[in-house]
């Protein structure tokens, strides 16, 4: 039974289309025309207990009116979504329990309260006893540092500071699903580290994790599975591993030699890949599609010429292929259901 369920998942926004200037929006009220923007379009998802789901896709693709309607803060225009099979509308109390959810755009924090009496207050919402908030505060603090922020009201806060106490706040009441919506936006390297080093240890208690991010280091290194979201659409749902090795077709091999190799005998001994010189005459690259040739066969090939020192395979590029998947240069039609 999975723990997260979305069925036909759709969510329409209507905007009023207005002229500008009073006259216009006279007219608006006689004529009442809308434009409607489809933000997720018959949407089919499901999650199991304990997988760590990247959500990926451009800007205004659906990523946080998914989070939205996955968490009951929105209402679908159609379709149906079950957390650990409750309707999240229905059954806002028990679903806040399970849930805990983080949107790097804007702070949960109450403003004017110091994020210790806010994180107070949030204890005293979800009922956690005594004990337990001390032992969550503790943690938080070895791994967020956030006994140096308690004291700091929330408007004082930088945005490191701010994603810290944020990350607590959704993460007080233990929840056993966590939607990070762009946790290490703006984050310098340090802190997202430490973001992501706890995201991990979290996901790997059990915490089912859905992560979206333009930082795609970020969720390789957290999520095994990767769903690709377009305009309201999913266009592909499965491992992060095979997208790569499905669309990155392109391998690389960084050569190094004893002696210097002639440029034509490189050609003529890998006559399918493009080689090309490197930092010195005894450093050369040889790109390959490895659908014509396989990284054996090429180190096969080059281990004839008895004189090979070093040889490193390129891995392919993750950031690469999604950006070539977003273009619209490579095409994903392997969705898994
Ligand atoms: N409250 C709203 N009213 C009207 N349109 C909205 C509203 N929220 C989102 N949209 C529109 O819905 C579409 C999807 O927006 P959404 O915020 O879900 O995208 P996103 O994938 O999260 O993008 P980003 O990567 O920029 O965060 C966009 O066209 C956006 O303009
Ligand atoms: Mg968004």
């Amino acid at each position: 039974m999975p723990i997260v369920e979305a069925h036909g998942l759709t969510k329409v926004f209507r905007r009023p289309e207005k002229e500008a200037g009073l006259a216009g929006a006279l007219k608006h009220l006689i004529s009442r025309r809308f434009t409607d923007t489809v933000a997720v379009d018959h949407l089919d998802l499901s999650i199991e207990e304990g997988e760590a789901v990247a959500y990926v896709g451009p800007n205004g693709a659906g990523k946080s009116t998914t989070v939205k309607l996955l968490s009951g803060i929105l209402v679908p225009t159609a379709g149906e979504v079950r957390i650990d099979d409750l309707n999240p509308q229905r059954h806002r109390i028990a679903i806040a329990h399970r849930l805990g959810v983080l949107f790097g755009q804007r702070t949960q924090l109450w403003w004017d309260l110091p994020v210790g009496e806010s994180l107070a207050v949030l204890r005293d919402i979800y009922g956690v006893d005594a004990a337990t908030y001390r032992k969550r505060l503790d943690r938080f603090d070895q791994v967020l540092d956030l006994g140096e922020i308690l004291p700091v009201v929330g408007r004082r806060l930088s945005l490191g500071q701010r994603m810290r106490a944020d990350l607590a706040a959704a993460l007080l009441h233990g929840p056993r699903i966590v939607y990070l919506d762009e946790p290490t936006i703006g984050l310098d390297l340090v802190v997202k580290d430490r973001v992501r080093d706890f995201l991990r240890t979290i996901r790997d208690e059990g915490t089912t994790l859905m992560l979206t991010s333009h930082d795609l280091a970020d969720i390789e290194e957290l999520c095994q599975r990767l769903v690709i979201i377009d305009a309201g659409r999913i266009i592909f749902d499965g491992d992060f591993v095979a997208v790569k090795d499905r669309f990155a077709r392109e391998r690389i091999l960084h050569v190094m030699v004893e002696r210097p190799v002639p440029m034509e005998v490189l050609r003529t001994t890998l006559p399918e890949a493009e080689v090309a010189a490197g930092k010195t005459p005894l450093h050369f690259s040889v790109r390959f599609d490895r659908f014509t040739m396989t990284a054996g066969q090429a180190v096969n090939a080059l281990a004839e010429l008895e004189n090979l020192v070093d040889i490193r395979v390129d891995e392919p590029n993750i950031e690469d292929v999604i950006r070539r998947v977003y273009s619209g240069e490579l095409v994903l039609d392997e969705t898994t259901p």
